[in-house]
C-alpha cells in the first residue's frame, strides 16, 4: 500500500508557500511528480495552482486543484489546443513547429484575446548542471526546449512567455549558473516588453534542509527586476518528498547459490520503475525490528522501525526481489538485526513522488488502445482508455 501523509505534505508546502511570498513569486504543483488529487484539498491554499504535461493532466488541475493551470507538452496531439484554451492559463511549447500550427487558432480564441491564456516557449539554455543524462534537458540531440539560435530571425507574434526546465534534485547555485545562461542567450527577448512570464521548471530542492532558500529567493527578484517578467517556478518533487511510503508483506523467504532471498508482494519494475531506472537505492525499513530513533516518512500507531543497512553490515543479509518473472526485479541487498520471515512488513521510504505517478500513467501519457486483428485484416478494438482511467488510478 502507498501512504501519504497529510502533515508531511503540509510541512513542505508551508515552505513553498513562504519561499514564493518572500520572492514574489508564483509557484505551482507539477502534477507529473505527484498527483494524488485526494491531498488537493489540503494543500491547495498554499500553492497557486498545478502545471500539466499534457490534457489528461490539464483537467485534472483544472477540476480538483482549481486556481492557476499550465499546460507544456512536448507535443500536443491533434484537437487538444481546444479544449486546453476553454481552461489553461498558460500553454508552452516545445518547438517553434509545435506553436506555428497552433497560433492561428490560439490568437482568434476569446480567452487568448481577454489575455486570460498566454503562450509561452519552453527554451533550451544548454547549461548542464546535473550528472545524470537520464535527468538532463541540455544533453546535446535534446529533444526539450528551444536553442537560442533556432530563434534567430523566428517570427515571435503572440508569444510572452518563455519557459524552462534544466534542474532535477538540485540547489540554488545551480539556477544562480542557469539563469546567467538564461540571459545570455536569451535575455535579449526577456527584455522585449511582450515576454511577460518566465517559468523556471522544477527540479529546485527547496524543501531540503540544506537548500539555500536565501540565494533562491536572490536570483527569482533580480530576474523580475531585470526583465519586468512574473516568475513561475513548477516543482513535483519539493512537494511530495518525504510525504510518502510504500508498504510491502515478505511472501517467501529462501535460500538459492549462497544468497537469502526474499520475495515480496510489491516489484521494482511494477511499482518503483526509478530504482531501476536512475537507478537508485531505498531506505527499507523493518517493522517491529530491533528499534532506531530513524523513521520512515509515515509511521503506525505502535509500530517500531528498523532501518536497513548495505549488505553485511548487520547479521541477516537479504536479496529483496518483487512477485513478477522478471530476473532483475530486485530492490537490493539489505541487512537487518533479525531474521525475515513469511508475514513481514518492509517500508520502502519516501515513495510518493514519481513513484506512485510512474505507477500509474506517467505525465498523464494516454495508454495505447488494445486491438485484435482479425484473419481478414480487421481492427476489433477491445479498450481505449479515457480521462476517467487516468483520474482513477490516482486516489
Ligand atoms: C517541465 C517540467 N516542470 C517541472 C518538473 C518537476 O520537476 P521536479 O519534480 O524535479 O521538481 C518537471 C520534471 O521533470 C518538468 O519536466
Amino acid at each position: 500500500m502507498f501512504i501519504v501523509s497529510i502533515p508531511a505534505l503540509q510541512r513542505n508546502t508551508r515552505i513553498l508557500r513562504d519561499v514564493k511570498e518572500a520572492a514574489g513569486c508564483h509557484l505551482v504543483l507539477a502534477l507529473k511528480g505527484f498527483s494524488c488529487w485526494k491531498s488537493f484539498p489540503y494543500i491547495r491554499e498554499d500553492l497557486d495552482g498545478c502545471c500539466a504535461s499534457g490534457l489528461w493532466e490539464a483537467r485534472l488541475a483544472h477540476e480538483e486543484f482549481g486556481k492557476h493551470v499550465i499546460t507544456y507538452s512536448t507535443a500536443y496531439r491533434a484537437g487538444e489546443i481546444a479544449e486546453l484554451l476553454e481552461f489553461c492559463h498558460h500553454l508552452d511549447f516545445n518547438s517553434l513547429n509545435q506553436w506555428m500550427s497552433a497560433r492561428e487558432q490560439i490568437m482568434a480564441h476569446p480567452r487568448y484575446i481577454s489575455g486570460e491564456v498566454q503562450c509561452g516557449l519552453r527554451i533550451n539554455p544548454q547549461h548542464s548542471t546535473g550528472e545524470t543524462a537520464l535527468y538532463d534537458p541540455c544533453v546535446a540531440g535534446s529533444r526539450l526546449g528551444i536553442t537560442a539560435d533556432q530563434l534567430i530571425d523566428a517570427d515571435l507574434t503572440g508569444l510572452s512567455g518563455l519557459h524552462f526546465h534544466t534542474l532535477c534534485e538540485q540547489n540554488s547555485d545551480d539556477l544562480e549558473s542557469t539563469m546567467a545562461a538564461v540571459d545570455e542567450k536569451f535575455g535579449h527577448l526577456l527584455r522585449l516588453p511582450q515576454f511577460r512570464y518566465l517559468n523556471m521548471g522544477g527540479g529546485h530542492w527547496i524543501t531540503k534542509p540544506f537548500y539555500d532558500r536565501e540565494r533562491l529567493i536572490r536570483v527569482v527578484k533580480e530576474a523580475q527586476e531585470r526583465w519586468g517578467v512574473e516568475v513561475w517556478l513548477e516543482p513535483g518533487e519539493a512537494v511530495a518528498i518525504h510525504t510518502g511510503v510504500l508498504r510491502a508483506t515478505v511472501l517467501d523467504v529462501f535460500a538459492s547459490a549462497g544468497h537469502q532471498l526474499v520475495i515480496l508482494d510489491v516489484s521494482a519494475t511494477a511499482h518503483m520503475p526509478d530504482v531501476m531506472e536512475m537507478p537508485y537505492r531505498p531506505d527499507v525499513f523493518l517493522v517491529n525490528g530491533a528499534t532506531q530513533e530513524q523513521q520512515p516518512a509515515v509511521v503506525m500507531a505502535g509500530e517500531t522501525y528498523e532501518l536497513a543497512d548495505i549488505a553485511g553490515e548487520k547479521s541477516f543479509t537479504y536479496r529483496i526481489g518483487g512477485p513478477t518473472c522478471l530476473a532483475g526485479d530486485v530492490t537490493g541487498d539489505f541487512s537487518f538485526s533479525r531474521p525475515l520471515v513469511v508475514g513481514d512488513t518492509l517500508v520502502f521510504d519516501d515513495m510518493a513522488h514519481y513513484t506512485m505517478v510512474k505507477t500509474t500513467m506517467f505525465n498523464g501519457v494516454p495508454h495505447p488502445a488494445i486491438a485484435l486483428q482479425q484473419e481478414n485484416g480487421e481492427l476489433q478494438v477491445l479498450r481505449e482508455f479515457t480521462y476517467e482511467d487516468f483520474r482513477n488510478r490516482l486516489s
